[in-house]
């Protein structure tokens, strides 16, 4: 949650400040700011809204300057105004600082400092920072920096510059990343190497509790307690052509249409087929605790969490180990006991998301085995747990997430069917599913060469106000997730039930103007769905069934009816999701929302 890009070199800061955004705005885009700085002062700019507003601010200007420091924001402590915005400064505007995450004794520092004369201009708990760094200041910035950090309680990634000492920025972590960028006789300072992948491959993540004095030809590291780091730089393998929207409107269409190809990724280099079983490198090193653990725990949030349901599904097919599915903000703060017996598998695209990373630090610390499925390499959760595997899905841009979603399917049957094979899944089983698997993207494509259908089905429906989604065992999550696609990018109030609890209550609300999504695909739940449309449809509620192909009775019993193709039972979300995320991508279309980056979201949800 909100980006940070900081640059000192030989060129003028600005352009690379506010291109570096745009590649940022997707973790918070309700404000946005930069400043840059020479021995002659310092230059701020703060807007509302969008980092194109920020660009058309400065654009026309000169901006000589070679060091700054740019933000885009996403409000936790006071609204998005332009005061708020950062960078925040001292009374004399000669520090500035840029800061993403919580300043939890804000409101203690803050009254200390108001007692001693000093003015506050915003709401933010960020403002407490550059004020103490003001009144910190002896010798350099980084000592004021140093100082100022540790007296502060919370988390941050901050990056901060002085007028004074224009080549230089200083920048520290706690529970924000921070990344340091190192070029020829240029550095860059970021929240997420996105911001600066364009310009550099090498890289540096400072760990928490560190701090960094970046010049132009230098970088030092050290602890917050003045204990010096040496860290090599590391090569990051980025393609920026990944990142563009190419001929699609929108991140989130492009997404969605990468999916086969986004399955091939996960699958590739993955798959043994004459096994039966498939090879996951970065398990390797614990394969031994792994095949003898007793239990799993899967920690996510949103849709990661979603897709930890469908795990759990999944290894109570494949394997003999009980497996719990937990949201991370709930998970860390349960009384747990685990031991090296119990493995915790932590779900992220991002790899940043504060109540997972949390969940897997509490989880270390109780000595269980700590596991990623993380698509962002190098990012904390990555780097933070025992052993993982990576999605290798490219970026994922579009707030609502997508693609993510079905390779992490395929990497949790991949991940279940190696622990499988060691216990009680046959080759004969391995082999069909991997088949079955191979298909998926083909598949995939026939679905995606439909998309019309759901086009003409969010026509139809996109001026409703509420939408159900259900849905029985692996989809069960699906249900939910597209009830989280449609509300979340197109502010229609929908709910994912389990099929089976629509008795206990949610049916009330059923009524000609109450729609309902069923997934009612060919499996062992499909006489118990039919049966639960067919309660809605007694009710006067419109039915849209997503079903198996050559499945012609379900076309009496729903509304409208959406055909995927047939696979392997435990593969089905990985097509059924796709219809779903069509349906929401194409209703909020019609109504004129802004698809990509929806109201108050982020898309790294970095605080707790
Ligand atoms: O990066 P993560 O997978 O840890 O993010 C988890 C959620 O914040 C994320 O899935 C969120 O729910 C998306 N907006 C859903 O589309």
């Amino acid at each position: 949650m909100c980006g940070i890009i900081g640059y000192v070199g030989g060129k003028k800061a600005a352009p690379i400040l506010i291109n570096g955004l745009k590649r940022l705005e997707y973790r918070g885009y309700d404000s946005a700011g930069m400043v840059t700085i020479d021995k002659n002062g310092a230059n701020r700019f703060r807007v509302v809204g969008r980092v194109q507003n920020l660009d058309k601010a400065v654009s026309g200007l000169d901006l000589n300057m070679t060091c700054g420091i740019a933000h885009t924001r996403w409000a936790t402590h006071g609204k998005p105004t332009q005061l708020n915005a950062h960078p925040h400064s001292d009374s004399r505007e000669r520090f500035f600082v840029v800061h993403n995450g919580i300043i939890e004794n804000h409101s203690k520092l803050r009254a200390q400092l108001e007692s001693e004369g000093v003015v506050f201009t915003s709401e933010t708990d960020t403002e407490v920072l550059v004020h103490l760094i003001d009144k910190l200041h002896e010798t350099n910035l980084e000592s004021a920096v140093e100082k100022t950090l540790q007296l502060v309680e919370g988390t941050f990634g901050i990056a901060v510059v002085c007028a004074d000492e224009p080549s230089k920025i200083v920048c520290g972590r706690r529970g924000s990343p921070i990344v340091l960028g190192v070029g020829n006789q240029e550095m860059f300072v970021a929240s997420d190497v996105s911001a600066i992948v364009q310009y550099t491959d090498q890289v540096i993540y400072l760990e928490d509790n560190e701090m960094a004095i970046v010049t132009p030809n230098d970088y030092q590291i050290r602890t917050l307690d003045n204990k010096p780091i040496a860290r090599e730089t590391l090569q990051i393998d980025w393609n920026l052509e990944e990142e563009g929207m190419g001929t699609f409107p929108h991140y989130m269409l492009k997404e969605i249409f990468e999916q086969s190809t986004t399955v091939e990724n996960a699958m590739r280099g993955r798959v043994m087929l004459n096994e039966g079983s498939s090879m996951l490198g970065g398990l390797q090193s614990k394969i031994d605790q792994i095949k003898k653990l007793k239990k799993i725990v899967i920690v996510s949030c949103g849709t990661s969490y979603h897709a930890g349901m469908v795990g759990r599904c999944i290894f109570e097919q494949l394997t003999d180990i009980s497996v719990d599915v937990e949201l991370a903000s709930e998970f860390r703060y349960r009384k747990l006991r685990l031991d090296e017996t119990t493995g915790v598998l932590a779900i992220s695209q991002s790899g940043e998301t504060a109540d997972t990373l949390a969940a897997i630090r509490e989880a270390r610390r109780k000595g269980a085995l700590t596991i990623g499925l993380v698509n962002v390499v190098g990012s904390t959760i990555a780097r933070e747990t025992d052993v993982g595997v990576y999605c290798h899905a490219g970026p994922e841009i579009g707030v609502a997430s997508t693609k993510i979603f079905v390779s992490q399917l395929v990497i949790l049957n991949l991940m279940a069917l190696l622990i499988g094979r060691y216990q009680s899944i046959s080759l004969s089983e391995g082999v069909d599913l991997l088949r079955a698997m191979g298909e998926i993207p083909r598949q995939i494509q026939h679905i995606l060469s439909r998309a019309s259908v759901l086009e003409d089905l969010a026509r139809q429906y996109y001026k409703v106000s509420s939408f159900l989604f259900i849905g029985r065992q692996l989809h069960y999550p699906v249900a939910l997730e597209g009830a989280l696609k449609l509300k979340e990018i197109s502010y229609i109030h929908a709910e994912g039930y389990a099929a089976g609890e629509m008795k206990h209550g949610p049916i009330s609300l059923i009524d000609a103007q109450f729609p309902t999504m069923a997934v009612v695909t060919r499996d062992a739940t499909y006489e118990k769905m039919v049966s639960n449309i067919q309660e809605i449809r007694a009710r006067s509620g419109p039915v849209i069934a997503i079903a198996t192909e050559g499945d012609l009775h379900i076309a009496d019993v729903a509304d409208a009816v959406v055909y995927i193709p047939d696979t392997h039972e435990l593969l089905q979300p990985i097509l059924s999701v796709i219809p779903l995320q069509l349906f929401s991508y194409y209703c909020a279309l019609y109504r004129g929302c802004e698809i990509d980056k929806p109201r108050n979201l982020a898309k790294s949800v970095t605080v707790e």
